[in-house]
């Protein structure tokens, strides 16, 4: 199986954003980790981060073309963003799993992050393990 492991805006600073927040590991960190475990469980994922919506959106219609399933971690689009909800919505409708996740939980958190606009639309969400939010998504993904 083969799938696209999706990350939002500002997910390249891991390691020196918020670091109380997020924690120390780096964005390097977090995609030798998802290799890894995909390797384990004998998934062939692509990891990609991006601080654009629309690039984002492209890489959902590319999972629709391509018919592969998707992690994503629309980081602060989670919360806000119409499109990606709209071609998350795509993934799904077309029969393939979209798996939400979250390093954090945001029901822990500040308000505006209590409410996803991508969840209603997601086979399935994941938040509040740190890393291990992906190793959980990717084994719902076997
Ligand atoms: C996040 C949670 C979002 O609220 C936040 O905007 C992020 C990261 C997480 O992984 O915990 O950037 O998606």
């Amino acid at each position: 199986t083969r799938a696209l492991v999706l990350n939002g805006p500002n997910l390249s600073r891991l390691g020196t954003r918020e670091p109380e927040v997020y924690g120390s590991e780096t964005f390097a960190d977090l995609a030798a980790a998802v290799q890894g475990w995909a390797a384990e469980l004998g998934l062939e994922v692509d990891v990609r981060q991006t601080d654009h919506e629309g690039e984002l959106v492209g890489w959902l219609h590319e999972a629709v073309d391509t018919r592969c399933d998707v992690v994503l971690n629309p980081a602060a689009f989670t919360h806000y963003s119409y499109a990606l909800r709209d071609a998350a919505a795509q993934v799904t409708g077309a029969g393939l799993r979209l798996v939400e996740v979250h390093l954090t939980n945001p029901y822990a958190r500040e308000t505006f992050r209590h409410h996803s606009v991508v969840g209603p639309v997601a086979t399935g969400t994941v938040a509040g393990f740190g890393l291990t939010s992906y190793r959980l998504a990717l084994s719902s993904l076997t």
